[in-house]
């Protein structure tokens, strides 16, 4: 049986990533976090000393890119966030990362979550979902994560980054986000992790025939 693809796209901090990770143990499928790829284009460009918004230097990252780069702990952070966003509006970086995502999914199937897994990468994706929730909520979420993490960090600077950070993934011309025609729309405000998961779950059920877990 062909192994499913689950898409998972949305604005930052929306829960995608926990929900898409608990989804693939779930279900068995590998999991990809797309983000990752352009986190560690980003890293290797600031690293360099290079600019990220620089076309030819950030095509050249992404064509070097090795998986060891995904292993990286800094990828994460107000640096690294605002340098993602600035290589993935560049049309080379999204063309040279991917074959990478599609090759990820061609044997064991897998749920993949970004910006343009619905969209672009995967548009006959089995089951896609578009994971929202309100600026507040999402900046609120992050802003918890990096107390959690020991950063101290003004909820308002959170806050900006990220709407400023969506208002560039949305307007940008090279696969914006957006969700797909046929994505299901799971807006977490209002939804803890679990609510989320059986939402989705439900969904996803609804669009991949599972007959047994050995089907997957
Ligand atoms: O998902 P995450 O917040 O880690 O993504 C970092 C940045 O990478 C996003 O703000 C976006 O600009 C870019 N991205 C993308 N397409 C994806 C995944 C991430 O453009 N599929």
């Amino acid at each position: 049986m062909m192994k499913p693809i689950i898409a998972i796209d949305g604005p930052a901090a929306a829960g995608k990533g926990t929900l898409a990770r608990r989804l693939a143990t779930t279900l068995g499928l590998p999991y990809l976090d797309t983000g990752l790829l352009y986190r560690a284009v980003a890293r290797r460009v600031l690293d360099a000393g290079g600019d990220p918004a620089d076309a030819a230097t950030a095509e050249g990252a992404a064509r070097s890119l090795r998986p060891v780069d995904l292993d990286r702990s800094d990828l994460r952070g107000p640096q690294a966030d605002a340098a993602a966003a600035s290589v993935a509006s560049i049309p080379g970086v999204r063309t040279a990362l991917l074959a990478f995502q599609r090759d990820f999914a061609t044997s064991e199937g897998a749920v993949l979550d970004g910006r343009d897994i619905g969209t672009v990468i995967f548009p006959d994706a089995q089951a896609k979902l578009f994971v929202t929730a309100s600026l507040t909520e999402r900046a609120r979420r992050r802003w918890l994560e990096l107390q959690a993490k020991g950063t101290d960090a003004d909820l308002g600077t959170v806050e900006e980054d990220m709407r400023l950070r969506d208002a560039k993934d949305a307007a940008r011309a090279a696969a914006p986000l957006r969700a797909a025609d046929d994505a299901y729309l799971l807006d977490t405000s209002e939804m803890d992790a679990e609510a989320a998961f059986q939402a989705a779950m439900a969904f996803v059920c609804s669009r991949i025939r599972i007959v047994s877990m050995r089907d997957l």
